[in-house]
């Protein structure tokens, strides 16, 4: 017992002491995006690429000033880890790990078992459900053994449902291991690291409806069969002008399940050609998703997909629409920047007691 009493003494010093770096007589926090968010104890963080973190200083100066959480953008995906059967390529995950923990950064895993990136091999083989099982227990204990007690949480499953709708999306672990998979591989990340959270990661759920009912749903059952679902990660991919009014209140049916949440893939694409009034509207945007955040008890972080405008995935997914994150392609703060800065300058919520 007094071991438990002197380690929540120790928690609620850290918190204080955070509070104290940052929060002048006014109670208003001061300090950078990284400093603000540790106040209201939030990940703020962002994907990363393997190749300019390497070689871009500017990069990584926009990271390590920024943002207190890294996410692999694609080089701990299924393609980059094992693209030959038994054969591990351990380059890039290992780069980002390390320059993380070099920076005092966490790290979120992206993504165990999704339909996209997935080698030939895989994508093309025909496995029975003994062998493919077997395959996904080997990835996901190579790949989570490798960072045991170094990731803080994984995307297990990335994206079960189809892009519009409430069924679950037929992809390869779906047809040959049944709906179950989900629950398989999160038992499988949860045996190789215990102390990881497993979310499900999913987009088109972030303002409500039939996706969001299904994967409501799909997490009662995962809870209530006590399958280890700890948190949901609400992806973000938004279009300027049409970021949901009622993120805070659909994060809240998850987070009343007793899961966390966290908004894992913010970006907010807008259409070319792009005025200074788009962004300072997107500016409000981005604010609104932190303080959507900051708002729901168990919203755990914000994490921004893309260091800058020219590292996004969207231009070449979406042509026609750009400026989606907080920096502009020569590493250059937007009003964006100002709006996540704003959101986390209001005074802390005081830690629920008990
Ligand atoms: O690695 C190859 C390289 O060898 C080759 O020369 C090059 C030729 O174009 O392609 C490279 O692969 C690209 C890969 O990103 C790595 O850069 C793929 O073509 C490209 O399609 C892939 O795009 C990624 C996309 O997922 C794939 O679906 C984006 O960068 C990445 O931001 C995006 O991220 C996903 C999340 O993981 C899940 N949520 C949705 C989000 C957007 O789709």
């Amino acid at each position: 017992m007094a071991l438990a009493v002197l380690a929540g003494c120790a928690v609620v010093f850290v918190v204080a002491a955070a509070l104290a770096v940052a929060l002048p007589e006014d109670g208003e926090p001061e300090g950078g995006p990284p400093a603000l968010a540790a106040v209201h104890g939030l990940d703020l963080g962002v994907a990363v690429a393997v190749e300019p973190l390497l070689r871009d200083g500017g990069y990584r100066d926009v990271v390590t000033g920024n943002y207190t959480s890294v996410t692999a953008e694609n080089t701990m995906k299924w393609d980059a880890v094992q693209p030959e059967r038994g054969g591990f390529d351990w380059s890039g995950p290992d780069a980002v790990m390390d320059f993380a923990e070099a920076e005092g950064l966490d790290v979120r895993g992206h993504t165990l078992l999704w339909h996209n990136q997935l080698p030939a091999w895989l994508e093309r083989g025909s496995f029975d459900p003994p062998e493919l099982r077997r395959i996904m227990r080997e990835h996901i204990g190579a790949l989570v053994g490798r960072y045991q007690g170094r990731v803080e949480a994984w995307d297990v499953v990335n994206e079960p449902f189809v892009d519009e709708g409430a069924a679950l999306r037929e992809n390869l672990w779906y047809g040959v291991l049944g709906e179950d998979y989900i629950a398989e591989a999160l038992w499988a990340a949860h045996e190789v690291d215990p102390e990881a959270r497993l979310y499900i990661n999913e987009f088109g759920i972030e303002g409500g409806g039939a996706k969001a009912d299904a994967l409501y749903a799909l997490a009662e059952d995962l809870v209530d069969r006590g399958v280890p679902l700890h948190g949901i990660g609400f992806q973000g991919h938004f279009v300027h002008g049409q970021v949901p009014e009622d993120l805070a209140s659909t994060m809240r049916r998850f987070t009343d399940l007793g899961l966390e949440v966290a908004v894992t893939e913010l970006d907010v694409r807008v259409p070319e050609p792009v005025t200074e009034a788009e962004l300072d509207a997107q500016a409000g945007e981005y604010r609104r998703v932190v303080e959507s955040c900051l708002d729901v008890p168990g919203c755990v972080g914000v994490t921004v997909w893309g260091v800058d405008d020219g590292h996004s995935w969207i231009p070449e997914w979406f042509p026609g629409y750009t400026s989606a994150t907080p920096f502009d392609e020569d590493h250059r703060p937007k009003p964006a920047l100002e709006g996540i800065v704003e959101a986390l300058s209001r005074r802390p919520t005081p830690p629920s007691s008990g």
